[in-house]
């Protein structure tokens, strides 16, 4: 749990600190693991023509997420503060200007704009929650799947409702804050989650389509890959980390001071890429198996594993399970999408927690309401990236995160002083080295390059 208590004399934050390490990381595990793993990734993956995206993807979240998250930890401890304040805060210590506040507002703006979607989503995932359970899914054909799919995105109605009850969710945890609700949950939802993904591994093995998989996901065929593919790979990096936005910093705040932060970055890192791939290796060999389309879009989840869960048995059991999870994993992670513009909030205009989240939900839940019609009603209204939400998803995941990014690893590794870094990573050893080769050169030019290339 957290306490109040001074590190050496150092700061300490306004809202508690983690009990522990492990508390930390749980918290940021909580964050990071969620619909971007199981839902976004397949079906990115799948549009993006696999196997040469997912090797970018992967090449991103080493060498680009890996020092951002570190960056965004490290600042986030220093400061001690929410986003804005922090940037604001340290830019003037390390002797710069307060105007990187900008970078802590511009993910406040993110995180509100992504949870506005986020929730719709994770509201389908609630209703597949009552679907499992009422037992449609068994031994279900794969048309019969997809029709209750479209059936159901098609009621603008039911989704809103969705919507509402899971940004109502989201509410009521943060509204109570860090110190209670974030991280006792993802204690046993990751490992369950991880369980879950292997029994579907398990029956995707058996699919007699598994090789089909596995060689959509693993044989690069670069002839196909886009700079905007190429951008889709590292946008998808940013989000499934939860890094650019200001979330990791914002519980980097909370931070003991001994926790060591190049540690904690690995496991996280670690846990979150393999659930992504693991989903891949669940997904893709029933996509194939079923004679579906790769490229469908964000119904891919929707419309593949409940049909495996349909063919197992204790198939209602498990697919009950499965999208409760799932709806635990996102709501941890909208949690993170929250706290940095909350913890402004409260800090800022010295509103009570409470006050601050239900201003901050009624405005995200407001915004939703234009993703919830892009699947039904304003389907058809399309401009530049398409729907309503396929343009708050590409403005974020594609341009908001990995500028914020690019500005966040210049800060720490350009602004900030050596001494200040290395004295929060603890090091000038090897491992110190490598993050500051990383963070000063190879991710902000590694963005520039493909934000540049996409965008041009
Ligand atoms: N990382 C989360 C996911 O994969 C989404 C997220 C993004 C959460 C940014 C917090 C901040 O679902």
């Amino acid at each position: 749990m957290l306490s109040n208590q001074a590190g050496d004399g150092k700061r300490t934050s306004l809202h508690g600190h983690w009990s522990s390490r492990m508390a930390f990381i749980l918290a940021v595990t909580g964050s990071a693991v969620g619909l971007g793993n199981i839902w976004k990734f397949p079906y990115i993956a799948g549009q993006n023509g696999g196997g040469a995206f997912v090797l970018v993807y992967l090449v991103c979240v080493v060498v680009i997420g890996m020092p951002v998250m570190m960056s965004e930890i490290l600042i986030g401890r220093r400061g001690r503060r929410n986003p804005v304040a922090t940037m604001q805060l340290l830019g003037k210590e390390e002797g710069s200007s307060n105007k990187w506040g900008w970078v802590g507002g511009m993910g406040v703006i993110a995180g509100i704009l992504i949870l506005s979607y986020y929730s719709v989503i994770a509201g389908w995932t609630l209703a597949y929650v009552v679907k499992s359970a009422s037992g449609v899914f068994v031994d279900a054909s794969a048309a019969a799947v997809s029709d209750q799919f479209s059936g159901f995105v098609g009621d603008w109605r039911v989704v809103a409702l969705c919507h509402t009850l899971f940004m109502g969710l989201s509410v009521f945890v943060v509204a109570r804050g860090v110190e209670r609700g974030l991280e006792q949950a993802v204690r046993f939802m990751v490992p369950a989650l991880l369980l879950l993904m292997l029994v579907l591994l398990g029956y995707s093995i058996n699919s007699g389509f598994f090789d089909e998989g596995v060689a959509f996901m693993f044989t690069p065929d670069f002839e196909r890959l886009t700079w905007n593919s190429v951008l889709a790979a590292l946008g998808q990096a940013f989000f499934t980390l939860s890094i650019g936005m200001g979330a990791i910093m914002a519980y980097g705040a909370y931070l003991p001071e001994e926790t060591s932060i190049i540690g904690a970055s690995a496991a996280v890192v670690t846990a979150d890429t393999a659930i992504a791939i693991l989903a891949g290796l669940a997904i893709f060999p029933l996509v194939f198996a079923n004679g579906l389309n790769p490229a469908d879009g964000p119904g891919l989840v929707f419309d593949t594993l409940p049909l495996a869960f349909g063919q197992m048995p204790g198939g209602v059991f498990f697919s009950t399970v499965f999208f409760i999870l799932l709806s635990f994993a996102a709501w941890t992670s909208a949690i993170g999408l929250m706290e940095p513009a909350v913890a402004w909030i409260v800090e800022r205009f010295h509103k009570t927690r409470a006050q601050a989240t239900v201003a901050v939900g009624l405005l995200i839940w407001f915004i939703g309401l234009g993703s919830v019609l892009s699947f039904n009603v304003l389907a058809e209204f399309k401009f530049l990236a398409g729907t309503i939400f396929a343009n708050v998803d590409y403005l974020t995941s594609n341009i908001m995160l990995p500028l914020g990014g690019l500005l966040i690893t210049v800060f720490a590794g350009w602004v900030m002083c050596r001494n200040s870094t290395a004295d929060e990573l603890r090091g000038s050893g090897k491992l110190y080295k490598s993050w500051r080769l990383l963070a000063r050169f190879i991710a902000p030019i590694g963005i520039l390059l493909v934000l540049f290339n996409a965008v041009f």
